[in-house]
């Protein structure tokens, strides 16, 4: 049996399809490369030394689907494939809410119309809106997103939520992820985004190799220790190992159950430029600018539950996440257009 893994082209889906492959799991992916190229899963392949069978289609492609699960034997799904640019989707709800939303509620129908009834899907902390509490732990409220992305998550948390009410036979993870950074050791993977970044860590990067001139930091007067903005970076393979280990909660009976992954330590935003600059000795020139609409001042995990009923714990720690951002960056100043 093999699992399905949608947006595994994708940045954090390249990365769990290494992890998957490594521990000895089947694994198809499908993408229709809305913001991927084939060329990770190649190098996947080299690194795995296994055939990654691939579909490019699209979540939202009924028969497409179909003829996955028919050719296919998938008893779970790993479900990455979505848009993610939260300043995109202000400007386009529509093709946000019709990608994320109609898209996993169709992936959903086709699975189970093929008995097919895990799923993990890919939430994140924007979830918990401006926390009620911090570090935050799962039984933190949600809150009120700032922007159409995060109500995606917010809104298909409680579809799937409410599919596996109605239908035990559902196993459903919900992994709300911190903020990923790093990449795979060997530089071959990484974060590839779209024209100018809009996240902090690829943003400083291209700094640092030289495409764009200096840093922007948005507000210094936040109620933080440094006045700017504080977060829960997490390497992007502790997060790919996670998914690794929550397939467990896809045993029979396991029901619904939500997990952070983060690594429960919160740093600024000059804290990052400051463990870049001494991780790889590339100096970050920087300006403070005005905050970003939307943006929180302090958003940090406990991600103790992940740690006692999956055992996983994040185990990189900043340093290898500037460095291992870094080699990506630098061995692929253009991503996978080299
Ligand atoms: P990514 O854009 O690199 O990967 C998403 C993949 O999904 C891409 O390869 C894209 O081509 C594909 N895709 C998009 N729409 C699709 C569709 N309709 N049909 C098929 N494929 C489609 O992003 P990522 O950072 O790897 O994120 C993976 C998932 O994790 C996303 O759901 C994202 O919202 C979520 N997430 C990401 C972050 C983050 O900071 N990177 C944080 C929290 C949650
Ligand atoms: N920042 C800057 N300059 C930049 C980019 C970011 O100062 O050029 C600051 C932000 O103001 C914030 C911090 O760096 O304080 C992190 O910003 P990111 O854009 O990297 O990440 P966010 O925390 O805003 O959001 C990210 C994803 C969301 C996801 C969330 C999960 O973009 O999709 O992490 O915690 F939901």
């Amino acid at each position: 049996m093999a699992i399905l893994v949608t947006g595994g082209a994708g940045y954090i889906g390249s990365h769990t399809v290494v992890e998957l492959q490594n521990a000895g799991h089947d694994v198809v992916v499908m993408d229709n490369l809305a913001n991927s190229s084939e060329k990770s899963l190649k190098r996947v392949e080299a690194l795995t030394g296994k055939k990654v069978p691939f579909y490019e289609a699209d979540i939202r492609d009924r028969e497409a689907l179909e003829k996955i699960f028919t050719n296919e034997k998938i008893d779970s799904v790993i479900h990455f494939a979505g848009l993610k640019a939260v300043g995109e989707s202000v400007q386009k709800p529509w093709e946000y809410y019709d990608n994320n939303i109609t898209g996993t509620l169709t992936l959903v129908d086709v699975m189970r119309k093929h008995g097919c009834k895990n799923i993990i899907f890919s939430s994140s902390a924007t979830v918990y809106g401006n926390p009620a509490f911090i570090p935050i732990t799962e039984e933190c409220p949600k809150g009120q997103c700032t922007n159409p992305y995060g109500w995606t998550k917010s809104m298909l948390e409680q579809i799937l939520s409410d599919i596996q009410k109605a239908d035990p036979e559902w196993n459903v993870v919900l992994l709300r992820y911190f903020n990923p950074i790093g990449a795979h050791k060997s530089g071959t993977i990484g974060e590839n985004p779209n024209g100018i970044p809009n996240n902090l860590m690829p943003y400083i990067t291209q700094v640092a190799v030289g495409k764009l001139p200096k840093l922007n930091v948005f507000g210094n007067d936040y109620d933080t220790p440094d006045g700017t903005g504080v977060r829960d970076y997490i390497h992007v393979v502790d997060l790919a190992v996670g998914h690794v280990k929550a397939l467990a909660k896809l045993a029979p009976g396991s029901g619904l159950n939500i997990y952070n992954l983060g690594t429960g330590v919160g740093y600024s935003v000059l804290d990052i430029v400051k463990n870049f600059e001494e991780a790889t000795g590339v100096k970050i020139p920087y300006e403070i600018k005005e905050r970003r609409a939307g943006d929180i001042a302090t958003c940090y995990s406990k991600a103790d539950k992940a740690e006692k009923e999956l055992g996983w714990k994040a185990v990189n720690g900043i340093r290898e996440m500037c460095e291992d951002s870094w080699r990506w960056q630098s061995q692929n100043p253009n991503g996978y257009e080299d």
